[in-house]
This record gives C-alpha cells, sequence and structure tokens, in this order.
C-alpha cells in the first residue's frame, strides 16, 4: 500500500518522523507490507508526547538532588521478620489463611530483555547450575505448588493461587511454548494467564523515532511498570475480579530467592489493612547502587542513589543503622481495589523514566551503526511509580540472605549477580534449612563441615545442597527427613527422597 495515497504518510508529517520512511523505495513488497503493519499500529502523537514529559522530568530531576525532601520510612509502617519475631507466625497464619480461600495471586514480571545477561531466550528458562538444573520458572512454579498444599492441608479445602505471567512481544512465544513443554510444571494451565506488555519505539535525543533496520523501527518493552497499562488492556484486573482474587503479590523473575505469594508478607500487609506494600532488604553500604523505599514531600516512593548526595546515603539513625536503608527488591503487595483504580484512573499520570542506551542504527546511507556511547533514550515506567496513590502504604523488612539474589549479569570475573551467585546463595540457604533441621555435613575425610565455613581453608563455597520446593517451602518440615543424620555433599532432597550424589557416584 503506498504510504502517500493510504494517508501514513502524512500521519507520520504532522507527527515529525517522516524520516521513517526513507528508505521505502529500496524495500521489497513483502517488507513494505510488514513495515506499513507496524507504523499503522502506532500512536505518533501519543509517542511524542511520552517523549516531551519524560525528557522534562529527566531534566528537572538531574538538576535538583532530592535529600531536603526526604523522610525515612517510619517505624510504625514496618513489619521486620527479625525485629518483630513474636508477631511472625501471625501474619504467617493469616496469609495461609486469604491462601486457602483463594484470594491470593500472584504476578510475576518477566518482560525485561535480559541483556545484560545476554541470553536469546527468556530469563525465567535460564538454568543457573543447580545439581537438579531446575530453572527459575521451575522453581517458581514449584513454591507455589507447595504453597497450594500447604494451605490446603492447613485449612482442609482445595485452594488455588493464580499465577498472571507477563511477557512482552519478545518474550511471549517461547514462555508460553517453554511452559506447555514441561507440563507447565504441575500447575493446572487454567490459572496460568499470560499476557503481554506494550512496548515504545527507542527515540534519538531529538524526539526522532530510531530505525534499527531500513523497514523495522527499534522497539522495547515500555518498562516493568508497562504493567499497568497490560493489565487493564488485557482484561487481566476483569479475571482477577472474576476469580475473587483480594491479594496480590508482584515479583521479578530473575530473583532465585523469591518467595512467590509469602505468606507472613501477605498476612502482615492484610492485618495492617494496607493497600500497597513493599518488601525491602536492609541497605548496609551506604554506597550500593540500590533504590531506596522513603518518603518524598510525604508521599512513599523509591529513590534512587543517583538522585541524593553522598551526606544523605551516609547518614544514620540513633540505632547505627542507614537512615536511609530499605533497599527495594521489586517485591510488592497491592489489595485488588488499588490495583484496580491504578488501572482504571492514575496509569496516565505516571511518566516515562528515561534511559540513555547504545542503540544500533541505520544512518542516512542505509549502513547500520553500532554506537559506542548513548545515542537515545528508551523510555520505561516502574513498577513502582505508584507508591505515591496508597491510602495505607506499609514496608516489610527481610534477610537479603534469606530472600533476595537477583540474575542480572554472565558470569566473569568480579562480575555481580551472576548465575554462580544465585546458585550458591540458593544452594546457602538450603545448607541453613539442614543445619536449622538437625542435619549435618561430612567432607571427604570424614570431618564434620563448619556451619560457617571459613575463607583460610578455601571452603567459602557453599556446601552443595538443593532442596526441592516440592518439599520444603521456606525450610519447614525437614526434621524427620534430616534431623541427627550426616551427609556427604552434593546432598539432594526431592519428592523421592533424601539423596547424596557423589557418595553413590552420580
Ligand atoms: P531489569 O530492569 O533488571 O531488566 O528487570 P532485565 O530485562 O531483567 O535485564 P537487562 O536490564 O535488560 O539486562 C527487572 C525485572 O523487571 C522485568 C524483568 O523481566 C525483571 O523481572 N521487566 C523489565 C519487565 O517485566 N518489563 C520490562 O520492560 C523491563
Amino acid at each position: 500500500m503506498d504510504p502517500n495515497t493510504s494517508g501514513l504518510a502524512m500521519r507520520l508529517a504532522e507527527a515529525g518522523q517522516s524520516h521513517l520512511l526513507q528508505f521505502w523505495e529500496e524495500l521489497s513488497p513483502e517488507e513494505q507490507g510488514h513495515f506499513t503493519r507496524d507504523l499503522q499500529k502506532m500512536d505518533f502523537q501519543e509517542i511524542n508526547g511520552f517523549f516531551e514529559k519524560a525528557m522534562e522530568a529527566s531534566s528537572s530531576s538531574k538538576q535538583e538532588k532530592m535529600d531536603a525532601r526526604m523522610e525515612p520510612v517510619p517505624r510504625e509502617v514496618l513489619g521486620s521478620v527479625t525485629r518483630d519475631r513474636e508477631s511472625l507466625k501471625d501474619w504467617e497464619e493469616a496469609g495461609l489463611r486469604c491462601i486457602s480461600q483463594s484470594k491470593v495471586a500472584v504476578l510475576l514480571l518477566a518482560g525485561g530483555q535480559g541483556t545484560r545477561l545476554g541470553v536469546s531466550y527468556p530469563k525465567g528458562m535460564y538454568d543457573v547450575g543447580l545439581p537438579s538444573h531446575k530453572t527459575l520458572f521451575q522453581i517458581q512454579a514449584e513454591r507455589i505448588l507447595k504453597l497450594q498444599q500447604l494451605a490446603e492441608q492447613k485449612h482442609k479445602i482445595k485452594c488455588c493461587v493464580p499465577w498472571y505471567i507477563m511477557t512482552s512481544g519478545r518474550t511471549m512465544a517461547s514462555t508460553k511454548d517453554y511452559f506447555s513443554r514441561n507440563n507447565n510444571f504441575g500447575l493446572d494451565k487454567n490459572n496460568i494467564i499470560f499476557f503481554q506488555q506494550g512496548m515504545l519505539p527507542a527515540m534519538d535525543y531529538k524526539g526522532k523515532v530510531i530505525l534499527e533496520s531500513k523497514g523495522k523501527l527499534s522497539m522495547a518493552p515500555d518498562g516493568n511498570g508497562g504493567l499497568y497499562r497490560a493489565l487493564g488492556n488485557q482484561g487481566i484486573t476483569d479475571d482477577m475480579q472474576r476469580r475473587g482474587i483480594e491479594f496480590i503479590h508482584v515479583y521479578c523473575v530473575d530473583n532465585i530467592l523469591v518467595k512467590v505469594a509469602d505468606p507472613s508478607f501477605i498476612g502482615f500487609c492484610v492485618k495492617k489493612g494496607a493497600d500497597c506494600g513493599a518488601k525491602v532488604v536492609e541497605k548496609t553500604n551506604p554506597t550500593e547502587a540500590v533504590g531506596v523505599v522513603c518518603k518524598v514531600d510525604g508521599l512513599y516512593q523509591v529513590v534512587e542513589y543517583s538522585e541524593i548526595t553522598l551526606a544523605t546515603a551516609e547518614k544514620r539513625s540513633a540505632d547505627g543503622r542507614l537512615a536511609f536503608n530499605s533497599g527495594n527488591v521489586a517485591n510488592h503487595f497491592f489489595s485488588f481495589s488499588f490495583l484496580r483504580d491504578i488501572v482504571q484512573k492514575y496509569e496516565p499520570e505516571l511518566q516515562h523514566h528515561v534511559a540513555q542506551k547504545k542503540i544500533p542504527y541505520v544512518d542516512t546511507k542505509g549502513q547500520l551503526v553500532k554506537p559506542d556511547k548513548p545515542n537515545g533514550i528508551k523510555m520505561e515506567k516502574f513498577v513502582f511509580d505508584i507508591f505515591q496513590f496508597a491510602k495505607t502504604f506499609v514496608v516489610y523488612e527481610v534477610l537479603r540472605e534469606d530472600e533476595f539474589n537477583p540474575l542480572k549479569n554472565a558470569d566473569s570475573q568480579d562480575a555481580k549477580d551472576t548465575p554462580t551467585t544465585a546458585r550458591h546463595a540458593l544452594m546457602s540457604l538450603h545448607h541453613r534449612w539442614v543445619l536449622n533441621a538437625g542435619g549435618h555435613f561430612i567432607d571427604e575425610n570424614g570431618r564434620h563441615v563448619p556451619a560457617i565455613p571459613s575463607l583460610k581453608d578455601g571452603t567459602d563455597l557453599p556446601i552443595k545442597c538443593e532442596i526441592s520446593p516440592l518439599v520444603s517451602y521456606g525450610g519447614e518440615g525437614l526434621e524427620e527427613l534430616v534431623r541427627g543424620r550426616e551427609f556427604h555433599p552434593t546432598l539432594m532432597i526431592d519428592e523421592s527422597g533424601v539423596h547424596e550424589l557423589v557418595k553413590n557416584g552420580v
């Protein structure tokens, strides 16, 4: 279809994006057809508006540091697994009750591109090299299954925790295919609901959409805060309402330790009457590049390390902890009515953030250029942008070593948050579960392995130990399997029993 007669050329001209047709004559009829369809789907006026607002917000935030407007999270809205031990059982029971009533759903953010990890498939399909070779998706699926069982056993009613999985145009087909090839890891397929977030074009600094090839726009997902628009336009909030969902746990795909639908967190938020809650880990190093949950001008928000001065980052309270120490781990609780209000009322108020990136593009001669410094922006909304709308906001502090270890980068020397660190974090948690349940480990010389390995012996590597989520969700139920027993690593505990892989020559 000729863009001049179809009105497309005019629409692009009005939006200042005519350059997109500069190679039109060089495209084959098939390429022209694809490109036309892509361009017709886009609302360029809206995209230009996003660009202007995002650039304006980004330049004003660069000029002004947040410090004077910030206040730490007050103690009365804070629950802590270490400081409120006496309440933990109550919270867990309350959460498990809600789960048993099928009022709780989990929502997985899995629409990212995983550029830093550098694999061509969705990050949830990554195998970090555990003895079982389970992927992140499988571990999460099995935690959901186990939690359903625990709730059913305790309350003697059948329940389900629907799993909403947000993917992007790039990850949808392979994610769905992976689940179906694996028989949904034992979950009922009617309770796994895939949906797709939006994509936005990359723009240069003047607001021109970037071409990735002569007939293709450079597109990227619109950030994990693209969630809220997708929930509305894909009918997901309607689905939640039909199922009677009252509470939603939102989390990221890359955290190998994530306690999916954590009953204690849910119970804490429900008992506090919260509409919105954030799980945090204590930030202990002032210069750690993690966003902190705090109040800004009286409203809750996540403030990035780059938005504050070092003096504020280093500030300590009377107990010696950092004043701004609520490190955000993108793990949130929402009441259904809050989420519905966000989707129906507030979503358009959320602004895109600007991420400067090196974006490959075709130059005016049609040559592909891979820039070595940032040449444009991607626009993203963030999942936590909605804290400001909460009426009752709470914060739940957990231990980092028990609950947070994200997979971001490929393995390489000195890299953080890699497959190796993720694998070690999970095995070391499971090692501690065995010790807590009264089991011990023996090395190849028949000696007891110390509970706290020492660097000097080169034994700082975790004991190889993996416990299937189908056996234990959070360390419970292991006593009868391990109490008083001695194990040679590699120890695997799964539904078929307790196995020592090396001893048996496996
Ligand atoms: P990150 O910001 O770490 O991005 O996402 P990423 O895609 O995992 O990795 P890089 O930055 O490309 O290397 C944090 C979480 O938010 C999700 C990711 O899937 C991950 O669970 N996410 C991110 C989305 O769901 N959509 C997005 O547009 C971006």
